[in-house]
């Protein structure tokens, strides 16, 4: 049977497709973001359900996706001393990651050699590794200090006692680790995300404000929920206005060490749901607006020309007042100061490469219920050109019941966005166990939801892989 053509996106032209929009770019036009394009287009299929709530499946992912892939662990400036360290912990496994010089980090295996105690529960510092229960030490690049009583160990020496590492990458100031000593290198698995992110800069900004916050639905449900804009009109009505959901771009790049997909939204340019009388005008009055209400609320609105181009007024505007507020010059093209474009690395991550909403998001499981999951959010704000970086803020940590809005101020009206989102989780949770069970499946778009397809379809492929090799 012949499969209907797939529709890239919905749009006219007074409110064009979010490729046609980049394509008008006029400063910086060949920025590598706005020409270069994915390669890869997955085929429509199902998804069922109890990959979302089913212990078996939640343990296949911890045996072959999460133990096979480059994790974002954290930040450089998370652990900004030597000796400082942080856990990540992913539903049963545990890793921590130390800064063992100053220049230098270490991931390890978080459990004791003695007796398999966790050596790092939480954010701390201390000069060397100590395990809490019997006091053996290592050294923070993991080379075996000192065990009590050594002479009722003695198999156990400084050659062989070493804490098991595991491999440890950085970029742009992130950290990522890797329990696969085979992986392929990490730079190699980022696919287009280096090259994109160039001029953003990453290793040249902050964590501006943090939350951690607990979420009663799978992680990959979490996830799912910011690879698509398809929601937007319904959960989100107010950025209607000013926001293309409808004429959004979906790309994903995929190679032999990694994935990665991207969810592209303009914004100055009215949905395609929201009044015909709505104009581009309006939506950039708006977007001003909420860029000021959040960033920049000592700057008066920009005046905008309603006969010349809106974004290209905006983009002029915005260069200048973050420039300003930064301290710090900042020249990215029109789209990457006013548009939401947000690169998925598989399997856990998104970096927003965007000036006005910069976020870095981290999708995890519960440490025991596969119906739970951590969302890790962080702003991240550009460092001042001259001097040293602002200090990381402290995360905030939320409940399941907290709501972003009422408890991180340094989110400003985006913290409502994400209750909006947040508000949907326990309910597609609970719904995915009440499927007909005939079909349990869900029905996802031919365009606007390829990630969702895509990232499911490799999960699947890696946990078949995975089996048939141990078996
Ligand atoms: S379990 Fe760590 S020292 Fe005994
Ligand atoms: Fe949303």
């Amino acid at each position: 049977m012949a499969t209907a053509a797939k529709v890239r996106g919905y749009g006219s032209a007074e409110r064009p497709l979010a490729t046609e929009m980049w394509q008008r770019e006029a400063h910086g036009p060949n920025h590598p973001a706005l020409v270069e394009h994915g390669n890869f287009e997955p085929d429509n299929h199902h998804v069922d359900h109890a990959r979302y709530f089913d212990p078996a499946r939640a343990q296949d992912e911890y045996d072959h996706v999460w133990t096979d892939n480059w994790l974002l662990a954290c930040r450089e400036e998370d652990i900004p001393q030597v000796g400082d360290r942080v856990p990540l912990t992913v539903g049963p496994h545990s890793y921590f990651i130390v800064r063992s010089a100053p220049d230098a980090f270490k991931a390890f295996h978080n459990s004791c050699l003695h007796r398999g105690t966790m050596l790092c529960a939480k954010s701390e510092s201390a000069a060397t590794i100590r395990c809490p229960y019997h006091a053996w030490e290592w050294n923070i690049d993991g080379r075996l200090k000192a065990i009590p009583s050594h002479w009722d160990f003695p198999d156990i020496t400084r050659l062989n006692g070493s804490l098991p590492e595991i491999q440890l990458e950085r970029w742009g100031g992130f950290l990522f680790v890797n329990a696969n000593k085979d992986a392929a290198p990490l730079i190699d698995a980022l696919g287009p995300i280096p090259a994109h992110f160039e001029q953003f800069a990453p290793d040249k900004r902050f964590t501006g404000a943090r939350f951690r916050k607990l979420v009663r639905a799978n992680w990959k449900i979490t996830q799912e929920a910011f690879q698509e804009a398809y929601h937007l009109y319904s959960t989100h009505p107010e950025a209607v206005p000013f926001t293309g959901d409808s004429q959004g771009a979906y790309e994903i790049w995929r190679n032999e060490a990694g994935h990665v997909g991207r969810n592209l939204t303009c914004a100055a340019v009215p949905s395609m749901f929201a009044p015909s009388e709505d104009t581009s005008l309006k939506a950039g009055v708006m977007l001003a607006q909420g860029m000021i209400g959040w960033h920049y609320p000592d700057e008066p609105e920009p005046v905008l020309d309603e006969h010349g181009d809106i974004r290209a007024q905006l983009g002029a505007w915005h260069r200048d007042v973050a420039s300003r507020v930064y301290d710090r010059r900042i020249d990215l093209p029109d789209a990457l100061m006013l548009d939401s474009p947000l690169y998925f690395f598989y399997p856990h991550s998104c970096f927003w490469l965007s000036e006005g909403v910069p976020f870095v998001y981290q999708f995890l499981p519960h440490e025991t219920d596969p119906e739970m999951s951590y969302f890790d959010v962080r702003l991240l704000l550009p460092c001042p050109d001259e001097g040293p970086a602002p200090p990381a803020a402290p995360t905030i940590e939320l409940d399941a019941d907290q709501g972003v809005f009422a408890h991180c101020p340094g989110f400003g009206f985006l913290g409502y966005i994400f209750d909006q989102d947040m508000s949907n989780m326990p309910l597609i949770q609970k719904g995915a166990h009440s499927a007909n069970p005939e079909k349990p499946f869900t029905r996802l778009s031919a365009y606007q939801e390829m990630i969702i397809q895509h990232w499911n379809a490799v999960m699947d492929e890696q946990i078949a892989r995975g089996k048939a090799a141990r078996s």
